[in-house]
């Protein structure tokens, strides 16, 4: 399906266990910026980084039956009170940007949780990178404040230096709307 000349309309679909091939070298993109994420290098282990994210924010997008990027959702807390509570991560591959596939996982992502009953998605960024914070501005994620300072990068494009990071949130005006219902209260 055609989006008005910007490019074929990604498919949306559930991240399996055998996407982590595509899935990884999309983040090792991202991580090769120096403006998607502190990590160095992508995990170690595929299993144990897939069993982590919540299963209804495994998200791949994909054009032309190739994997063109992805989404997850990682609890922020084991606490019973923050179970609504995700952290947000979207990756789109080299060569697929500003084609409206971020756009599309991040919809379909926000859309998930909600059904799940999360209430709250949040996303720490690095403020050069506009296009991520721009997406997360489209889907209604506030500015809560920059991190100034945050952490000293060792390593990367962005190495010997001091970043800071800006933190967005979203907090749903359709999940969470009555008292959840968690076991224990803390
Ligand atoms: C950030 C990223 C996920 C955005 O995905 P994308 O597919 O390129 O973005 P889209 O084409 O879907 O654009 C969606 C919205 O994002 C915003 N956006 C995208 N590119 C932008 C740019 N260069 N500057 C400002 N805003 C931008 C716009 O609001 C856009 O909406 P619009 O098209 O209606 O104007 C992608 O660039 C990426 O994977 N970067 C490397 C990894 C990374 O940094 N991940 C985020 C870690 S926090």
């Amino acid at each position: 399906m055609s989006d008005g000349g910007r490019g074929e309309t990604p498919t949306i679909r559930a991240m399996r266990e055998s996407d982590g091939g595509p899935v990884f070298e999309i983040y090792r993109q991202g991580i090769a910026t120096g403006h998607a994420t502190f990590e160095k290098d992508i995990p170690a282990d595929w299993v144990t980084w897939f069993a982590s994210r919540l299963p209804h924010g495994r998200l791949v997008a994909e054009s032309a039956g190739r994997i063109v990027g992805w989404s997850a959702l990682s609890p922020v807390s084991a606490r019973a009170v923050y179970v609504g509570i995700g952290e947000v991560s979207v990756y789109v591959a080299d060569g697929a940007h500003g084609l409206g596939v971020g756009r599309a996982l991040l919809g379909a992502l926000v859309e998930a949780s909600e059904v799940a009953g999360m209430w709250t998605l949040q996303a720490s960024i690095f403020p050069e990178n506009q296009a991520s914070v721009g997406l997360h501005e489209r889907f209604g994620f506030r500015h809560m404040g920059t991190r100034r300072r945050i952490a000293w990068m060792s390593y990367g494009p962005m190495a010997n230096q001091w970043r800071d990071t800006v933190i967005l949130e979203r907090r749903s005006v359709v999940a969470g709307i009555e008292p959840p219902h968690v076991e224990g209260s803390r």
